[in-house]
C-alpha cells in the first residue's frame, strides 16, 4: 500500500497568530538589521479526511476490505467501511509522515461506529513508526469504548519524536489485541470510521507579565502581602520583575540562607542580601530575613571540628560560630529587616525537638534560645520569628511548637512571633484548621505571620502528575479566596500580621519536581505564563472568573427505572437548577446502565405554554472546548412529553443512549426553557449551543453503601436508652489499616437540629497517650450535609473525633454546637455524639454523605488500626467523595 496523505490533505488555518519573538531586541549586524526568529503560534488542521471525495490516503493493514460507504456518515453522506477482518490488528491505516513533523505536537480525533455484534466495543487508535527507516514500533495512543449504533470519538494528543533519518508514521484503527485463536466474531466486527482530524498544537505563547491589572496587596488592609523572590527578579530585565508591584514585602527564597551568606568560615557574602534590602527600602516595601539557622542549606564547616573536619564541632565552637553569623548579619541590616526567621524548622513531626546536627551538638533547646538572644542583641528593634511547617493544623507538631514557644517566653527569651510556613494543598489543611492555628499562637501573645504560603494542586505525594485544568484552577481559586478572606478577618482581629507567598509565580516554583520528580505544580497566584490565575481573580474581581464547573454524578442501576416515583430514585442526590441569585427552577437526577443514561427532571414552572422544554447537553469526552463539535448530544424534551404535570411542576424521564464506565467523566448540562427565559444547571450564560467549556462535569459512579437514620432525640449521656433500639446497628466492617477487633457498630438517629450517632466499640486495651488525637483510641464521624461528594472540604463538610475519654477534636464543623459523651465498659467503650446540622434543613428522605471510623491505639500509644463503615483509604479528612450515603427516615 502506498499512500500520500498530503495529496488529500486540506489545511484549514483556524487561528492565525504569528508572533515575532524578541522583535524589539533586533540587532544591527554588519550594517544589516537581523530579523528575530519567528515562532509559528498557529493552531491549524493539518489533515482532514471525511471520505466525501474518496478513500484519501487510506488502505487496509491486512487482507480486509476498506471502502467508501454511503450507508452511514458522521457528517456529509460518506464514511470509510472496513469489513472482512481476520485479526484484531486488521483495520484502516493512513500514512501521516508528510503532515506531522518531528518535534511538533498534534491533537488527533477520529470517529468510529459499528452496527453488529456486542452492545459496546472498545476500539484503539494506534500508531506505527518505522524508526530511522529500519525498526517498526507500534503503540496504542488512544482508545474508547463505544455503544452500538453510536458514532464514538477517539481523541488523543501525540508528539512526533525527532529521529536521525526520516521515520514513516502511520495511524490505524483496530480492536484490542487478541491472539487469532482467541479472537471471537465480536473482536473482528466490521466498522465505519469518519472525519479524521489532525490539528497542530502550537507551542505556548512566550510568558509575559500583565501590566494593567490591579496590585494584589492593595486588596488588604493592615495586612502586608509578600512574596519570596530571587535576585534576578530585582533586575528590571528579569522576566518576573513586573510582578513585584503586586507585593509589599519581599524575602529571598534562598539567598540569605547560611550556605549563601557564609560559604567559608569568616567569608561573608552580602551582595544578594544588600540588593534585597536596598530594593525594598527604595520602593518603600518591607523585607523579611530568611533564615539565620536551619538544618538545610547550611555550610558543612559550620558543624565540623576545625582541627579535624571528619569530627563534629564542640558545643563551644558551634555557639561561637552561630553567634558570629547571626550578629554579623543582623547588625548589618539593623533597622532594615522587618522580621527575621531566626530559627527554621526546629520541631520534628512528633512534636519533639528536631534531631538535627545542632541539637546533637548542643544537647538541648538552649541553642534556640541563644540564637534569639544573639539576634536581639544585634538589633533590639527587629521582630524575631520561629518558623515551621505542618503547624497549620492541630496535632503533635503544632503542640510541640506551641509548648516550645511557651517555654521560651517563660524564660524571657526574645521570641516575638511564630511563622506558619503554610505549604498547603487544595485538600489539606482546611481554612478552619488554619484559622484555629493562627488564633492558638496569637493567644500566646506573639505575632503570627504566614511566611511561605503556596497551595499544591495535589492531595498528597502519591498523586500522579496532572494538568492545571480550569476545574483544578477554579477549585484552587475558591480555596485561595476563602483563605485570604480568613486572613483579613484575623488581621482585623489583631491575630495575623503578614502573609507571604513562596514565590512570585508558578514559573520556577520549588514544588516542580518536589516532593515527586517529574511532577509539575501550580501553587501560586500567577501562572507559568506569568499571567494572573483564577486564584488572583477570585480575590481581586470574581466577576472576571470563568463560570465555575459543578460536579455531578450518575449512579449505576441494573435496569432502567420505569416511573418517576420509583423509590430507587430516592438514593440519587438531586442537583438543582438555579439562577445567579440562587432561585431554584428545577432539579435533576441521573442513573446509568451499560447502554443508557437516564435522567429524571423536575421543572418548577406555573405558567404552562408551548415554549416550555428542557434541553440536555452531553459532551462525551469532558473536553471543555470553545466550540460544540458533532460529538455533543443535544436532547430536547417539550413539556407535552412530560410523564407527570401538576401545573406547577412538570416531570420528564429521558433515556439517552450512552456507553459509560465507572469513573469516566462527561461534560453535562441541563437547560430549562420557560418562555423567553433560560435557566441552566452549569452554564449560567446559557451558551451550551456554542461552547462546551461551561458544561458541568458528571462522573459515572456506583451507588456507595447506604445506611439510615431514624427520627428520634436521644439524651447525650453515654447510656443506651430504649429509643436507640429503633435504630439499626451497623457493623464497622471495613479494615482500613492494621488490626482492630471485630464487632464494633454504630447507629444513627436524627431530629431538626442534630444527627445523633451511637458507637459501641470493642477494644480491651484503651490508650490515649499519643499527642495526635487520631492516634488515640477514638471514634470519628464524617459528614457531608449536601452529599456534594466534593474532593475538598466545603462549608457543609466536617469531621468530628471523640476519644474514649470524651475528648473531642474537629476539622470544620461547629465546636459550639457539637456535643458528646463517652462511657467505658469492660472490653470496650460507648460514645454518643450529637452532630449539628449547620447547612441542612433535615427532612425525611434527605441524603447526606456519611462515614464512621474507629481509631485503635496499641499499648505504646500509637495508632495500630483503623476501621470504617465505608471508606478504606483514610482520606476522609480531606476528601468527601469517599463517604457513603445516609438517608434520614421517619
Ligand atoms: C526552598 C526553596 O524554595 C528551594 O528553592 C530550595 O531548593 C530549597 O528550599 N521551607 C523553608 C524554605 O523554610 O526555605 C524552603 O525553600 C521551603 C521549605
Amino acid at each position: 500500500m502506498k499512500s500520500n496523505a498530503s495529496r488529500h490533505a486540506r489545511s484549514v488555518a483556524l487561528l492565525c497568530v504569528f508572533m515575532l519573538l524578541a522583535a524589539t531586541s533586533s540587532l544591527w549586524a554588519g550594517g544589516k538589521k537581523e530579523k528575530a526568529p519567528e515562532v509559528d503560534l498557529t493552531e491549524k488542521v493539518v489533515l482532514l479526511e471525511d471520505f466525501e471525495a474518496g478513500v484519501g490516503g487510506w488502505g487496509a493493514r491486512g487482507r480486509e476490505t476498506v471502502e467508501v460507504s454511503d450507508k452511514s456518515a458522521l457528517s456529509g453522506t460518506k464514511s470509510l467501511f472496513v469489513s472482512g477482518r481476520k485479526s484484531t490488528w486488521n483495520g484502516p491505516i493512513v500514512d501521516v509522515s508528510e503532515v506531522m513533523l518531528p518535534g511538533e505536537s498534534y491533537k488527533i480525533s477520529v470517529w468510529v461506529m459499528f452496527q453488529e455484534g456486542p452492545e459496546t466495543q472498545s476500539f484503539n487508535l494506534s500508531m506505527q513508526r518505522i524508526v530511522d527507516g529500519i525498526d517498526a514500533t507500534y503503540a496504542t495512543i488512544g482508545s474508547d469504548r463505544i455503544a452500538k449504533g453510536d458514532w464514538g470519538n477517539i481523541v488523543t494528543n501525540y508528539s512526533v519524536p525527532v529521529s536521525k533519518e526520516p521515520s514513516p508514521l502511520s495511524f490505524y484503527i483496530e480492536t484490542p489485541y487478541k491472539n487469532d485463536d482467541a479472537a471471537t466474531p465480536n473482536d473482528l466486527l466490521s466498522f465505519y470510521i469518519d472525519r479524521l482530524e489532525i490539528t497542530r498544537i502550537p507551542p505556548a505563547a512566550p510568558p509575559m507579565v500583565e501590566k494593567d491589572i490591579p496590585e494584589f496587596h492593595t486588596f488588604f488592609k493592615n495586612l502586608p502581602i509578600g512574596a519570596a523572590i530571587n535576585v534576578d527578579d530585582i533586575n528590571p530585565r528579569g522576566e518576573k520583575h513586573g510582578l513585584l508591584r503586586h507585593f509589599n514585602v519581599y524575602v529571598h527564597e534562598n539567598d540569605m540562607k547560611q550556605a549563601y551568606m557564609q560559604p567559608e568560615e569568616g567569608k561573608f557574602v552580602f551582595d544578594k542580601a544588600d540588593a534585597l534590602v536596598n530594593y525594598a527600602a527604595k520602593n518603600k516595601k518591607l523585607a523579611r530575613g530568611h533564615t539565620l539557622l536551619w538544618h538545610n542549606q547550611y555550610p558543612a564547616w559550620l558543624t565540623r571540628d576545625p582541627a579535624d573536619p571528619t569530627k563534629i564541632a564542640s558545643k563551644e565552637v558551634l555557639y561561637a560560630r552561630l553567634e558570629k553569623h547571626i550578629k554579623t548579619i543582623v547588625s548589618r541590616y539593623k533597622g532594615k529587616i522587618h522580621s527575621w526567621d531566626v530559627v527554621n524548622e526546629v520541631i520534628g513531626e512528633d512534636g519533639a525537638l528536631r534531631n538535627s546536627r545542632y541539637l546533637q551538638i548542643a544537647g538541648s533547646e538552649e541553642y534556640i534560645a541563644n540564637a534569639f538572644k544573639w539576634a536581639h542583641e544585634a538589633d533590639p528593634n527587629a521582630l524575631l520569628f520561629i518558623n515551621d511547617y505542618s503547624i497549620e493544623f492541630s496535632g503533635a507538631k503544632q503542640d510541640g511548637l506551641y509548648n516550645l514557644v511557651k517555654r521560651l517566653l517563660e524564660q524571657g527569651v526574645p521570641v516575638h512571633g511564630v511563622g506558619l510556613q503554610a505549604h498547603i494543598s487544595i485538600g489539606h489543611p482546611t481554612v478552619s484548621d488554619m484559622r484555629t492555628a493562627i488564633r492558638r499562637f496569637a493567644e500566646l501573645g506573639v505575632k503570627v505571620q504566614i511566611t511561605e504560603l503556596d497551595m499544591s494542586v495535589y492531595a498528597s505525594g502519591n498523586e500522579a502528575k496532572k494538568e492545571a485544568t480550569r476545574e483544578v484552577l477554579l477549585d484552587q481559586a475558591g480555596k485561595y479566596r476563602a483563605l485570604f478572606q480568613m486572613f483579613q478577618e484575623e488581621a482585623d482581629a489583631g491575630n495575623l500580621q503578614m502573609v507571604v507567598l513562596w514565590g512570585l509565580a508558578d514559573m520556577g516554583t520549588w514544588l516542580d519536581n518536589f516532593p515527586v520528580a517529574g511532577r509539575t505544580n501550580y501553587p501560586l497566584l500567577f501562572g507559568k505564563d506569568l499571567r494572573a490565575k483564577p486564584a488572583y481573580w477570585a480575590i481581586v474581581d470574581p466577576s472576571k472568573l470563568p463560570i465555575g464547573i459543578k460536579q455531578g454524578e450518575v449512579i449505576s442501576t441494573k435496569e432502567l427505572i420505569k416511573t418517576p416515583d420509583d423509590t430507587k430514585w430516592d438514593f440519587v442526590t438531586a442537583r438543582t437548577i438555579e439562577d445567579r441569585a440562587g432561585k431554584v427552577y428545577g432539579t435533576y437526577k441521573l442513573v446509568w446502565t451499560d447502554t443508557t443514561i437516564q435522567a429524571l427532571v423536575n421543572v418548577f414552572d406555573k405558567t404552562k405554554d408551548a415554549s416550555d422544554e428542557i434541553t440536555i447537553f452531553i459532551e462525551p469526552k469532558n473536553l471543555k472546548e470553545a466550540k460544540v463539535g458533532p460529538n455533543v448530544k443535544v436532547i430536547k424534551v417539550p413539556r407535552s412529553k412530560a410523564v407527570a404535570d401538576t401545573g406547577e411542576t412538570w416531570t420528564a424521564l429521558v433515556d439517552i443512549p450512552f456507553a459509560g464506565r465507572v469513573a469516566s467523566k462527561i461534560g453535562f448540562d441541563l437547560r430549562v426553557t420557560d418562555g423567553k427565559n433560560f435557566y441552566s444547571w452549569n452554564d449560567l450564560d446559557h451558551t451550551q449551543d456554542k461552547v462546551t467549556e461551561n458544561y458541568g462535569t458528571v462522573t459515572f459512579k456506583i451507588l456507595p453503601p447506604v445506611t439510615y437514620a431514624k427520627r428520634g432525640t436521644p439524651r447525650i449521656d453515654g447510656q443506651i436508652e430504649k429509643l436507640w433500639d429503633t435504630a439499626e446497628k451497623v457493623p464497622l466492617n471495613v479494615k482500613t489499616q492494621g488490626y482492630t477487633l471485630d464487632g464494633s457498630t454504630f447507629r444513627a438517629l436524627w431530629d431538626d437540629e442534630y444527627l445523633y450517632v451511637l458507637f459501641e466499640v470493642q477494644d480491651a486495651l484503651l490508650n490515649d497517650n499519643a499527642r495526635d488525637p487520631w492516634e488515640q483510641d477514638s471514634i470519628e464521624v464524617f459528614i457531608d450535609q449536601n452529599n456534594g461528594k466534593t474532593k475538598t472540604y466545603e462549608e457543609d463538610d466536617a469531621q468530628y473525633r471523640v476519644s474514649f475519654r470524651n475528648k473531642a477534636s474537629f476539622n470544620g464543623g461547629s465546636e459550639e454546637l457539637f456535643r458528646s459523651r463517652s462511657r467505658i465498659f469492660p472490653g470496650g467503650y460507648v460514645v454518643e455524639v450529637a452532630v449539628p446540622f449547620t447547612h441542612l434543613k433535615p427532612a425525611a428522605k434527605a441524603l447526606i454523605g456519611f462515614d464512621a471510623q474507629v481509631n485503635e491505639a496499641d499499648a505504646s500509644g500509637t495508632r495500630s488500626g483503623i476501621r470504617n463503615w465505608v471508606s478504606d483509604n483514610n482520606m476522609g479528612y480531606q476528601d468527601m467523595s469517599v463517604l457513603g450515603v445516609m438517608m434520614l427516615i421517619d
